[in-house]
């Protein structure tokens, strides 16, 4: 069959759209699979997350549509921010999701100081479901009024279990708290919602708001290093993200195997104020390359100027290795507990940095940007 010039030219003009169409098809269906291979939509891991409710933060991604014209040559970008899938104010404190109180026993061994409370809260029935991830925070509103008459404010507190909960089962929230009182003209004052939290029984009705922050929140890399620094009831993030890495049942619900080191420092004024320390030694024992835990004992141990052991002194101790860790771009640093406790980590980091040749004030707010330094005290 013979063609003129100007149908061949034709001709090949009809089939761009046609291979433009085809490539970017292929591209589709490639950025699809990876997302589905590697799992990165938080809570896609999570089968209770229901793409029928109105959680609005919560979107499940969209399932891949049939291109009709493709866009000429325009690139189509699949990339998520990190974390977009996680869940933020579910619950406001104006419309608070009420729970029950399933346990709260304390945290503590015979001999220590004060008072805390590992307590933890029914989530069943929520509408939309009262979903959260491992480093996010709530916020409670304890009964009752404030001097004003007025409800009180809700408080924060780290979640300290799993999205699975303590009992695997997806539908509970667990936190680890410390009665605040301290002595004022002669008398003890009780904080007001840290002791409502602390004297709840099972079976209490609770108002919770959130969940909150994505400040601490785990990265989604199974090599990840994680350098966790805690004093007191700081620890009940860095607890919720050593059940995710350790904790067999976790290891069996989700994708997410952990396969880099962990180094948990926990500060605490007695060994009974160490909190979950028995899990922590037995997860250590367990996993002796991935897990390292060193204890910062204030009023038994002694840093070598002879004063209080802080947790800022063992990480002078192990400059070196914190910084060959830090050197690497899959290490994440976090730290929760005392406000108090952050000048003293910036000092020891300095210190450690300086004998690399490092400037820790140049290389902080790197790591920040980096997303790889992670801070939140009180
Ligand atoms: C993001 C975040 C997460 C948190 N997570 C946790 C957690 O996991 N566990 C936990 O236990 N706490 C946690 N907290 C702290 C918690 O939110 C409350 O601040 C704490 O429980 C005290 O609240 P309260 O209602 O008992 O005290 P309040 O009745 O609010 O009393 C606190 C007030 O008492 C005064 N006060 C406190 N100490 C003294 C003192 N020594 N002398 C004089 N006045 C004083 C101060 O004015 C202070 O603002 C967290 C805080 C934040 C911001
Ligand atoms: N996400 C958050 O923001 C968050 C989460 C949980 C808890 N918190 C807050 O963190 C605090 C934890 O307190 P806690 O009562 O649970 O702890 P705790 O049991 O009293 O233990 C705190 C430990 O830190 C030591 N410490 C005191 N000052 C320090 C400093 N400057 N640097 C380093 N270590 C220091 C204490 O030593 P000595 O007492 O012996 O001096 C003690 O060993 C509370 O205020 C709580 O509200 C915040």
């Amino acid at each position: 069959m013979a063609y003129s010039e100007t149908k061949v030219v034709i001709g090949g003009l009809a089939h761009i759209p046609i291979i433009i169409g085809f490539f970017y098809l292929i591209r589709r269906q490639y950025s699809f699979g990876a997302m589905l291979r590697t799992g990165k939509n938080a809570l896609s891991e999570k089968v209770k997350t229901s793409p029928s409710k109105a959680n609005a933060t919560a979107k499940p991604a969209p399932a891949p549509s049939k291109p009709t014209a493709p866009p000429a040559a325009k690139p189509v970008s699949t990339a998520k921010k990190p974390h977009a899938d996680v869940p933020v104010n579910t619950y406001k404190p104006k419309a608070p999701f009420t729970g029950t109180v399933t346990e709260n026993y304390s945290a503590l061994k015979e001999g220590a100081i004060g008072k805390v409370q590992h307590i933890t809260f029914d989530l069943s029935g929520g509408d939309p479901e009262f979903n959260y991830v491992e480093g996010q925070s709530c916020g409670i509103l304890a009964a009752g009024e404030d001097a004003k008459g007025k409800p009180h404010r809700p408080r924060l507190y780290s979640i300290a279990s799993t999205r699975y909960g303590d009992n695997f089962a997806g539908n509970t929230l667990s936190l680890c708290v410390r009665q605040l009182q301290y002595e004022k003209d002669g008398e003890t004052v009780n904080g007001v919602c840290s002791t409502y939290l602390c004297n709840l029984s099972p079976g209490d009705k609770v108002k919770i708001s959130g969940p909150v922050g994505k400040e601490m929140l785990l990265p989604e890399e199974e090599d990840s290093n994680i350098i966790m620094l805690a004093t007191g009831t700081g620890i009940a993030p860095m607890r919720a993200y050593l059940r995710r890495m350790f904790e067999p049942t976790e290891i069996e619900k989700h994708k997410w195997n952990f396969k880099g080191k962990a180094w948990l420092f926990m500060g605490a004024p007695k060994t009974a104020n160490l909190l979950y320390d028995e899990d922590f030694e037995h997860y250590k024992s367990k996993f002796p390359e991935n897990l390292r835990y060193t204890k910062a004992i204030s009023r038994e141990q002694q840093n070598t100027k002879g004063g209080r052991m802080y947790i800022q002194d063992r990480v002078l101790e192990h400059a070196e290795e914190i910084f060959n860790m830090i050197e690497n771009p899959k290490t994440h640093i976090y730290l929760c507990g005392l406000k108090g406790m952050e000048p003293g980590i910036d000092e020891a980091m300095t210190t450690a940095a300086a004998a690399k040749g490092l400037d820790w004030s140049e290389l902080r707010p790197k790591l920040r940007k980096a997303g790889r330094w992670h801070a939140e005290t009180y």
